[in-house]
């Protein structure tokens, strides 16, 4: 799909030759003198037309443009969430469409998140999923494959800013898809072998690599958390690290872990059957991290970032493992599964205790890791635990602006309580109450000094009922908080090159000179 942006006055949408012309109309619409601007006034006063959010009127013969048809959707105050909204409402007319080109214009002076709200909800409303279909007899993917999104040139420092947000969101509405579309897939055509083969694929983009380590790498390095887990597939486990190197070699990275179980079946303490299914959905969290790289690799910034995706599948087997059975986890903690639903936890364990030879500045795992975090927030907010205030805010923050929101929870050691064991150092589940909480407190155990959160994606990974199918959460929340944090670094460096004189200057000094020789002295 070729996304575009570009000024356009109402008085020049009014005479492009578009088969499908939509104008976002705000509460504080101006009309000019163009005939666009008059067929909203008529229709405004008319009453047929209101600028309140997700308010349509469709017509196909406006007098004086030349659109074949044009779409009027009302904004409200043209905040980014009502944009999102009134995109969402009008997806079907996006995914009928009989036409190849779109174009979506603001028809008032637009803030770059509004602009990015609308690129993305066009996104969303253009995916289909087809992989594995083949008759499209009902739902046929959609003919368009150009929008072209105009905003007015207001002139000022506007554009410039509407330019950038537009190129970042481009990149994200492409992670948040491929995100979609892995998450999407079955569990026999999303193995953990399959998820690391889109992770290599993902090296033929620029600055990424990928290691991929098989059951006897896996074994060899004393993931036995990670095996326990695995044990009862016949599909072999793979534990996924993807670099993404856009600073220096130096530069801390920030580690993403994403539970990837490709299938959820609950192992021995198997799940009740219905709505089973929606366990392939288990390794969204590994999917939003493979969106990530996606987007990394196309906007490019300076920024350093390791994924790590834990794959297994959790299926009960005569070799599958069993409540009560202890293992020993990478860190060295031993730990007696007592209910071996409670699998992401097991996983994801083992691949905090690798983010430490890392170095990380931070680590954050995404995981649809408790049942008790969608009866706690819906599928309106992941939830978010963290070890460190600076980093929750900044991810809250990033939330907010991508309008993927997540909302804290407490991580107080009381929590742990339920978690004791007699027969290892650590129990994998703490009862029913606070089951969220104690999932993560589970987690903290492992997570050592370095700043941790966790975001626990249950409720917003995926849509059950007939709209059934990924979000692609948390790839918005995360990108924004890559891009705050590799937009705060670029502005630390320039500040540190300010204050001191750089280094080969300092070391052609002659006052330098003399310290080394001392030194060496
Ligand atoms: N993948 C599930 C969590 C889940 C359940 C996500 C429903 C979305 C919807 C996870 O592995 C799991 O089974 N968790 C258990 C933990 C319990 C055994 C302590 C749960 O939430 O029931
Ligand atoms: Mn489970
Ligand atoms: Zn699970």
């Amino acid at each position: 799909m070729n996304l575009t942006l570009k000024t356009l006055g109402l008085d020049e949408a009014a005479v492009l030759p578009t088969p499908a012309l939509v104008v976002l109309v705000g509460d504080g619409f101006r009309a000019g003198g163009d005939t666009l601007s008059a067929f909203i006034e008529r229709e405004r006063t008319k009453g047929d037309f209101k600028t309140a959010t997700g308010t349509q009127l469709s017509s196909s013969d406006v007098a004086g443009t030349h659109a074949q048809r044009v779409l009027l959707l009302g904004i409200g105050d043209g905040a980014p969430a009502h944009v999102k909204k009134a995109i969402g409402a009008a997806a079907g007319f996006f995914k009928s469409a009989k036409f190849t080109t779109a174009t979506v214009c603001f028809a008032q002076n637009t803030a770059a998140l509004a602009l990015e709200a609308a690129l993305l909800a066009v996104n969303d409303a253009l995916y289909l999923y087809t992989t594995t279909k083949t008759a499209h007899s009902k739902l046929e993917p959609s003919c368009i494959e150009n929008v072209t999104f105009g905003v007015p040139d207001l002139g000022g420092t506007a554009l410039p800013a509407l330019r950038t947000a537009f190129v970042r969101a481009k990149a994200v509405g492409e992670g948040i898809t491929l995100a979609r579309e892995w998450a999407n897939r079955p569990a026999n055509h999303a193995t953990p072998a399959l998820l690391a083969q889109v992770a290599q694929a993902l090296t033929e983009l620029p600055r990424i690599g990928c290691d991929v380590l098989g059951p006897k790498d896996i074994a060899k390095l004393g993931m036995g958390a990670l095996l326990a887990v695995a044990q009862g597939s016949a599909q072999e486990p793979r534990f996924i690290a993807l670099r993404y190197q856009g600073a220096g070699k130096r530069e801390a990275p920030v580690v993403l872990v994403g539970k990837g179980v490709t299938f959820d079946a609950g192992g021995i303490s198997l799940k009740p059957g219905a709505g089973m299914d929606e366990m392939k959905f288990d390794m969204s969290g590994a999917a939003s991290v493979l969106g990530v790289f996606r987007a990394l690799a196309e906007l490019r910034p300076e920024i350093n970032v390791v994924g790590l995706i834990p794959a297994a599948e959790n299926l009960p087997s005569g070799r599958a493992v069993k409540p009560g059975d202890v293992v020993r986890s990478l860190s060295g903690q031993t730990i007696e599964i007592l209910n071996t639903d409670a699998e992401g936890r097991l996983l994801l364990c083992d691949a905090l205790t690798y983010a430490e030879r890392l170095k990380p500045c931070a680590v954050i795992d995404i995981a649809t890791l408790t049942g008790a975090c969608v009866i706690a927030l819906g599928n309106v907010r992941s939830g978010l635990f963290a070890n460190d205030d600076a980093l929750a805010s900044a991810l809250v923050k990033a939330g907010e602006a991508a309008l993927d929101p997540c909302w804290r929870l407490p991580l107080d050691e009381e929590y742990a309580e339920g978690l004791k064991s007699n027969f290892a150092d650590v129990a994998n589940v703490g009862g029913r109450p606070a089951g969220a909480v104690t999932a993560a407190k589970f987690l903290q155990r492992f997570a050592g000094r370095w700043p941790w959160a966790h975001l626990d994606i249950a409720g917003t990974a995926w849509k059950s009922g007939p709209a059934k199918g990924a979000t692609g959460r948390p790839v918005g929340l995360l990108m924004h908080y890559l891009l705050a944090q590799a937009d705060d670094l670029a502005a630390q460096r320039a500040k540190d090159k300010a204050a001191k004189p750089s280094r080969k200057s300092v070391r052609s000094s002659s006052a330098d000179k003399g310290k080394k020789k001392k030194a060496r002295a």
